[in-house]
């Protein structure tokens, strides 16, 4: 693998491979080993130009537990902010010998960019750009999904016939589009819920059907749902229900989650608004994975940075 920039392009004996190589490594972690040296030597920069807490903590604590030696750039603060343009700041980061670069960015496409523009020779994960991709998270998300179905079973599993059911901001969602593409791969079978005016004109396009009734798609008990966070940074005049409202008809409240099985995950990939898309009760409840998938996360991304990185450099990684 020489880079990771969208779930779109993983193929499904890919996508395993990779989930498996992740339980390896959270096997790793539960025999509380602290570090391993497959990375030592090299250098993992994280370079997020959006606000991030679980994914840029994750990717660094990930980095460190491969022994690579971790640089933390942000935006903020930096000679970004001086106008300094991506090809600039790559070419920096390049000068100092990266070997993978981790890129969080609001443009869809950025690290799409960094990693066919020549400016550097680093591999590239994507960390989530604008609203077009998160890679990671649907890795993460499948992981958490396959370890609560398939147990000490799960490795070289896909998701066949699983039923997931995704609610909110799908629109504006980096999270959902991920989702479906990688679930698609896996084989479940995926139902977005949203208000119309959060529904991407292109979905027909997608491999998911649509429902405009939260109420209709749990009557049919999922196995997982998926609450989504409304991206209020990102409407940009897009109408959106006020927020009681909202709450009422597309939230994930006590009464709603009492309705459902006792066997469906829910999921939220965080940050969570809790008491609007999601009850405080729900997201604490047993049936939610949300911490799960944090923890689950770093093995993931441990073994993203092992399949991008651990070769020689300038070979196919
Ligand atoms: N899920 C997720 O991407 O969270 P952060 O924005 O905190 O990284």
């Amino acid at each position: 693998m020489r880079h990771l920039l969208s779930t779109r392009d993983l193929a499904r004996d890919e996508a395993i491979a990779l989930l498996d190589v992740a339980e390896d490594m959270a096997a790793v972690q539960e025999r509380e080993v602290k570090k391993l040296p497959t990375l030592r030597g090299r250098t993992v920069v994280n370079l997020f130009f959006e606000d991030s807490t679980r994914t840029r903590i994750s990717f660094e604590a990930a980095a460190k537990r491969l022994s690579a030696d971790v640089i933390n750039f942000s935006a903020k603060g930096s000679s970004v902010s001086k106008g300094e343009s991506l090809k600039d700041t790559a070419q920096t980061l390049q000068a100092m010998g990266a070997d993978g670069v981790v890129i969080r960015h609001h443009a869809s496409g950025a690290p799409q960019r960094l990693a066919t523009s020549g400016w550097i020779d680093a591999g590239v994960v994507n960390a989530g750009d604008g609203t077009h991709e998160h890679p990671t998270q649907a890795l993460l998300d499948a992981f958490t999904m396959r370890r609560r179905l398939h147990g000490a079973a799960s490795r070289g599993r896909d998701l066949d016939g699983v039923r997931v059911v995704i609610v909110g901001d799908i629109l504006h969602s980096r999270v959902a589009r991920s989702n479906v593409w990688l679930l698609a791969t896996l084989g479940a079978e995926v139902t977005l819920v949203a208000p119309p005016t959060l529904v991407p004109v292109d979905v027909t396009g997608w491999p998911a059907s649509v429902d405009y009734d939260l109420d209709h798609a749990l009557a049919a008990a999922p196995d997982v749902v998926m609450m989504l966070r409304v991206q209020a940074e990102r409407m940009h005049g897009a109408f959106f229900p006020n927020s009681r409202e909202y709450a009422r008809t597309w939230g994930l409240d006590d009464l709603r989650f009492g309705r459902l099985p006792t066997t469906t995950m829910v999921m939220h990939p965080g940050p969570m608004n809790r008491g609007f898309e999601i009850a405080a009760r729900v997201a604490d409840s047993p049936q939610s994975t949300v911490r799960e998938q944090v923890a689950n996360g770093v093995s993931v991304r441990m073994a993203a940075l092992y399949l991008l990185l651990s070769g020689e450099r300038g070979e196919a990684r």
